[in-house]
């Protein structure tokens, strides 16, 4: 059984198999999560982003993780919020997925996600962080090889909301 854990911390500081980054569809660089992965992991990261020519939101692309302790960086592009009715919910959840989905193929057995869209794409961290917890529990019912889903959150208030959102399930 997997574990899965809330962090306060610095993605770019994980030492796990995979770090996810919340990009945006051009895959070239940004303000947040993705600067700082950029800038940790130097630039040849960029060099390879720029060869992968974009990714639609919702769906992952990974590459090596150069300069970060983590040997690979998969990176989403999450939804904008626009006020919850244009399937931004969806298009979360398939970020998630997607990415676990990634991390699954290449055999990564621990990953480190930050909590995508709600920075700068407004995504309401309380609605956000259940859509993550709830994704990836329902992704390891299912066969994986994935053995730690680690949430790192930057800030306190976030952090607070994660172990909210990862308290158990109460029984039937
Ligand atoms: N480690 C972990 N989490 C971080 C870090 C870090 N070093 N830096 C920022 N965060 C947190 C933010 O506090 C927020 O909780 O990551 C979360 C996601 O925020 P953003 O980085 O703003 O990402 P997002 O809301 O998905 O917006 C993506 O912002 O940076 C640009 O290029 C990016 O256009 C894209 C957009």
């Amino acid at each position: 059984m997997a574990t899965l854990e809330a962090v306060q911390g610095d993605i770019t500081t994980m030492r796990v198999d995979a770090i996810v980054n919340a990009a945006n569809s051009s895959l070239m660089g940004g303000g947040g999560v993705d600067a700082a992965i950029h800038r940790a992991a130097g630039p040849e990261l960029l060099v390879e982003c720029a060869a992968l020519g974009g990714c639609p939101t919702g769906e992952a692309r990974i590459t090596k993780g150069y300069r970060l302790p983590a040997s690979y960086v998969i990176h989403t592009v999450g939804p904008v919020w626009r006020g919850g009715t244009a399937g931004e919910s969806e298009l979360l959840r398939r970020c998630y997925e997607s990415c676990l989905d990634l991390a699954g193929a290449r055999g990564i057995r621990s990953i480190a996600f930050p909590s995508i869209s709600t920075g700068a794409y407004g995504y309401p961290i309380q609605d956000g962080c259940r859509i993550a917890v709830r994704t990836v529990r329902d992704h390891l019912r299912g066969p994986s090889v994935i053995e730690l889903v680690r949430f790192v959150c930057f800030s306190r208030r976030d952090l607070s909301f994660y172990q909210e959102a990862l308290r158990p399930v109460p029984g039937p």
